[in-house]
């Protein structure tokens, strides 16, 4: 029997779970899983980061659910490793340890005016329209008319559609109730989408932008000198990424389409035409601009953006030719980073954990007995939920060759034909935990205690069961029935959230 501790209950650290429970099977070892996180809702970006109007992609959480409540995993809440815990607490507890604690804090654009009262980061709007507990959900206030989001991968896409959306159609999602309703004041008109290269080197898919041409009542809009391939890229990349790859190609159809289209904005205006549409509100997709300051004396009121190109040579860089941009709200979109864990080695260039299909690596370059890491703390906040799934399988290989003698030379099965030891659908560890009672805590399995139990309970820390995040959920979909709202509402604000996980504390 092995224990691990998987810190981190988002995609990467269940996907662990799921893969220990069943490579561990197919070696003919067995073992016990507890997945900590810090806060006392599972699930990690699925939750607070995933737009509540992609609801069957947050139906991913039906699948994660499946793991945290199959044999021998338990969810151990309410546990930050670096407050409540150390890393040396988890090593002494547990035969191997996995962090995937993801890449929560937003990148910085180092530009002036970047902390003005109206400029946040993306991370930080995101978290709000999510529900997540770190967010007062009365932080925003839309009365911007005018909003400008820097960046153009898929964050920036949610954060631009979520802002030029009718907020009726958010009215069955699960956003709180305070969010939807500042959403419903909101004064917004204008949404542009900064993107600091061309339309070809866009990070977003094609999927996703294509949503934005399908909003009622939201004119998209791309000025037709910058959907041009040509017109800022003298090197031809642009035409080469066209060529090689798909996704490129696919949203090229999608940005031709809105910069040829009548009363789209075509015409090549660098003022931002196209008021031509009959839309409430309009989004404009702009590229080869980089932000250069933000301004505002009290708080945002516009943006410097600096027009740029490729020369000859392919080398990128901006042209001296700059222009102002109207905005009283700015939302920096330009990636996320991870945060070092404690005592865990970091590569802050990268802002990686340093590791080898997964091994954690010393400052000597060389493994850690027992330590593993997996997700976006592995390899940076790149790639979909899905992705994480063969970067687990790839993490627990490692593990399980290391601490399972003799399993190296055994084949494991790919990870989507892997079962369960135990019967599909049986009620396991965390479900027995859910009908363990308010007490259940660490020992969430109703029979083994976590190894870690003495240790918390020594320092006063009560770990939120699976059964006490079970009622977070009921207290959702009790108050989505109260005010005839889909199928869950999201709590608004920490203290309703533990009001309802642990009632008798309030
Ligand atoms: C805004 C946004 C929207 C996205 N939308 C989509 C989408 O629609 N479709 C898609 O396929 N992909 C989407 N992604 C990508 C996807 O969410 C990621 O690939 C995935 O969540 C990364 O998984 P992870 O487990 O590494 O990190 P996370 O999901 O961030 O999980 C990390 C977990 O660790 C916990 N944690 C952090 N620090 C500690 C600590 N010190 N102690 C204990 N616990 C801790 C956190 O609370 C969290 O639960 C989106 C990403 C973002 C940022
Ligand atoms: N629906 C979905 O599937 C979905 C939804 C959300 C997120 N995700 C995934 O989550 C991951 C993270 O997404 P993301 O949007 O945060 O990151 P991202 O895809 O890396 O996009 C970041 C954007 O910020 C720009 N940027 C970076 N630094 C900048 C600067 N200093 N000035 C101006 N622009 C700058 C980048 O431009 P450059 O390219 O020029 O650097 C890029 O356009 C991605 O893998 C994404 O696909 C998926």
């Amino acid at each position: 029997m092995l224990n691990v501790a998987v810190v981190g209950s988002g995609p990467a650290g269940l996907y662990t779970a799921e893969a220990l429970v069943k490579q561990a099977a197919a070696v003919g070892t067995s073992v016990q899983v507890d997945v900590l996180d810090r806060l006392p809702t599972p699930y990690g970006l699925v939750r607070y980061g995933v737009a509540p109007d992609h609801k069957s992609i947050k139906s991913i959480a039906q699948y994660l659910r499946k793991v945290l409540e199959s044999p021998g995993v338990r969810f151990v809440g309410g546990v930050h490793l670096g407050e409540d815990i150390a890393r040396e607490d988890l090593l002494s507890a547990y035969d191997a340890v996995v962090y995937a604690t993801g890449a929560m804090r937003d990148r910085r654009l180092g530009i002036n005016g970047e902390d003005l009262p109206g400029s946040y980061a993306a991370t930080d709007f995101v978290n709000w329209y999510c529900g997540h507990p770190d967010v007062d959900p009365g932080r925003f206030v839309v009365d911007a008319e005018s909003v400008a989001v820097i960046g153009v991968g898929n964050v920036a896409v949610d954060v631009a559609r979520i802002l030029a959306r009718d907020p009726a159609e958010l009215h069955a999602t699960d956003v709180p109730q305070p969010v939807l309703e500042a959403l419903q004041a909101s004064k917004v008109r204008e949404v542009h989408m900064i993107g600091r290269r061309g339309p070809a080197q866009a990070k977003f898919t094609t999927k996703e932008l294509r949503e934005l041409g399908e909003l009622p009542g939201v004119d998209v809009v791309v000025h037709a000198d910058e959907a041009d391939l040509n017109a800022f890229d003298l090197a031809g990349e642009g035409v080469k990424l066209v060529e090689s790859d798909r996704r490129v190609r696919g949203n090229m159809v999608a940005i031709s389409g809105w910069a040829g289209s009548a009363g789209s904005g075509a015409g090549g205006s660098s003022g931002g035409s196209g008021a031509g549409g009959s839309g409430a509100r309009r989004l404009t997709l702009r590229f080869w601009l980089r932000p250069v300051e933000i301004l505002g004396t009290d708080r945002v009121s516009g943006l410097t953006l600096e027009r740029t190109r490729i020369d000859g040579s392919g080398a990128f860089g901006g042209t001296g030719e700059y222009e102002t941009l109207d905005a009283q709200l700015v939302l920096r979109s330009v990636g996320y980073q991870s945060v070092p864990l404690p005592g865990v080695p970091f590569d802050s260039r990268a802002c990686v954990v340093p590791n080898a299909a997964g091994r954690v690596l010393g400052p000597d370059g060389e493994p850690l007995p027992g330590e593993y890491v997996a997700g976006w703390l592995k390899r940076g906040p790149t790639g979909v939920i899905g992705t994480n799934k063969s970067d687990a399988a790839e993490t627990v290989r490692s593990l399980l060759e290391d601490l399972v003698p003799g399993s190296g030379g055994v084949a494991v099965p790919r990870a989507g034909l892997l079962k369960y030891p135990e019967a599909e659908g049986a009620a396991g560890a965390g479900a027995a935990g859910a009908t363990a009672g308010a007490g259940a805590g660490a020992a969430g399995a109703g029979d083994v205690e976590s190894p870690l139990a003495a240790v918390l309970a020594g320092r006063g820390v009560r770990p939120v069961s699976y059964a006490e995040w079970l009622r977070i959920e009921a207290a959702e979909s009790d108050l989505a029935k109260e005010l005839g709202r889909g199928e869950r509402v999201k709590l608004p604000g920490s203290i309703a959230i533990w009001s309802a996980c642990r009632p008798e504390d309030s």
